[in-house]
C-alpha cells in the first residue's frame, strides 16, 4: 500500500487529491437549476477579462490549447515554424504533437540552461508563425526575463510578422514577479495559454484567449482535435473557485518561497535557483545524487507522512541533483527552518 501523505512540499494542493472534498465544495456553490454551460461561459469571460483580450475559450488541456494556438498562427502567417526555448513544455512533453499533428517545426532558440536573449533571436534566419515565451521558465528554476527584455523580444516577433504566444501555464505565479497588471503581461502576446490546475488548483484544463478571429479559428481546432467537450462545468467551476480564493494568495505565495529559499541557503547544504525566488516556484541544487535524493525522499515520507519531490532531476551542476518546489496552500504551513531541516536529509 502507498504511504499515506500526511504533508506536502510537492502538491500545490490536497483538493485535487480528494475527490469528495472537491465535491462537497463544488456542491456549496452551484445552486440548483444552474445551466451547465454558464460556469465555462463566466470562467471565459473572466480571464478574457482579467488578460485584456477579446475572446478566451476552454480546452480540456494546455498541451491542445497551445498547439492549438500555434496552428492558428502558422495557417495565418503561411509559415510553419514556431521559435522557443529548447526546454518548452512542446519540445519535452508533448511527444512532438505539434510536428506529428500539425506538421510545425520547433526552432530552439537559446541556451538549455539559460533565459532566451534578444541576441538568440537576432540569429534565427527563417521566417517563424510564432515566437513562444514560457512564463515562468520552468524548468530555470522558474525564472523571468526583465520587463525591457520582455518587451523587446515579443516586439522582435511582431516586427516580423510573427505571433508572440504566451505560455502562461504559471502565469498566475509569473505575474508576483513582475508586479504588473495580468493585462499589461498579456497585452504584449496575440494569445495566452493559462492552466487552471497548477496555481490555481482547480481539477484540470486550460484557457487560451487572444483576439475574437484567432480564438474563432481555435474553436474549430478545438473541435477537430476532439477537445469541445460539451460538459466542461465541473472543470470552470473549480477553476472559478481558484480565481476568487487562491489567485489573490499568490503574492503571499511568493514571500514564503523567498523565505524557505533564505533558510535553505542560510543553512548551506544545499543552494535555491534561483537564490531570491521570483515566483512562488524554485529549484534546489542538492549535493548528491539523484538515486540518493530518491530514496531519502521516499523513506521521509515512509516515516513521516512527509512528501518530498521523489524523482529529482539533472542540475547544470554535475555533482548536484535539483528538485523543484512550488509554494501553495499546502505547503505554506512549512516554516522555512523545517523546509531546509528536510532537504538537509536528502543525502
Ligand atoms: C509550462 C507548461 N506548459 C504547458 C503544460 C501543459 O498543460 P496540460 O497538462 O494541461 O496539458 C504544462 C503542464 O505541466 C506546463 O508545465
Amino acid at each position: 500500500m502507498a504511504p499515506e501523505i500526511r504533508r506536502s512540499l510537492v502538491q500545490h494542493s490536497s483538493l485535487r487529491q480528494d475527490p469528495h472534498a472537491v465535491l462537497r465544495r463544488v456542491l456549496d456553490r452551484v445552486r440548483p437549476g444552474t445551466d451547465p454551460d454558464a460556469p465555462t461561459r463566466e470562467l471565459e469571460q473572466r480571464i478574457a477579462d482579467l488578460l485584456g483580450k477579446p475572446a478566451a475559450l476552454f480546452f480540456p488541456t494546455g498541451t491542445m490549447a497551445q498547439q492549438t494556438a500555434l496552428r492558428v498562427h502558422a495557417e495565418r502567417t503561411g509559415r510553419r515554424t514556431f521559435a522557443a526555448h529548447p526546454r518548452c513544455h512542446l519540445a519535452v512533453w508533448e511527444e512532438e504533437g505539434y510536428s506529428a499533428v500539425h506538421g510545425l517545426r520547433h526552432k530552439a532558440v537559446g541556451d538549455r540552461h539559460e533565459l532566451i536573449t534578444l541576441d538568440d533571436l537576432a540569429e534565427v534566419r527563417e521566417p517563424l508563425a510564432a515566437l513562444l515565451l514560457e512564463l515562468p521558465q520552468r524548468d530555470l528554476g522558474g525564472l523571468l526575463p526583465t520587463w525591457d527584455d520582455l518587451v523587446a523580444q515579443t516586439t522582435w516577433a511582431r516586427d516580423r510578422g510573427a505571433a508572440a504566444h504566451l505560455d502562461g501555464a504559471r502565469l498566475w505565479e509569473a505575474q508576483t514577479g513582475y508586479e504588473r497588471p495580468f493585462a499589461e503581461i498579456a497585452g504584449l502576446f496575440d494569445t495566452v495559454y493559462v492552466s487552471l490546475y497548477k496555481g490555481l488548483e482547480g481539477v484540470r484544463g486550460a484557457v487560451l484567449a487572444g483576439d475574437r478571429e484567432t480564438v474563432d479559428a481555435a474553436s474549430v481546432w478545438r473541435h477537430r482535435l476532439g477537445g469541445a467537450i460539451p460538459d466542461s462545468w465541473p472543470a470552470a467551476v473549480t477553476a472559478l473557485m481558484g480565481l476568487d480564493e487562491v489567485l489573490p494568495r499568490m503574492a503571499e505565495f511568493r514571500d514564503h518561497a523567498r523565505a524557505v529559499a533564505a533558510a535553505i541557503n542560510a543553512d548551506g547544504y544545499a543552494r535555491t535557483r534561483p537564490e531570491v525566488p521570483q515566483t512562488p516556484l524554485f529549484h534546489i541544487d542538492i549535493p548528491a545524487s539523484k538515486d540518493a535524493v530518491a530514496a531519502a525522499s521516499k523513506r521521509i515520507l515512509e516515516e513521516t507522512g512527509v512528501e518530498l519531490p521523489r524523482r529529482p532531476g539533472t542540475s547544470p551542476d554535475p555533482t548536484r541533483c535539483t528538485i523543484e518546489v512550488t509554494i501553495g496552500v499546502v505547503s505554506l504551513d512549512f516554516t522555512p527552518q523545517e523546509v531546509a531541516d528536510l532537504i538537509r536529509q536528502l543525502r
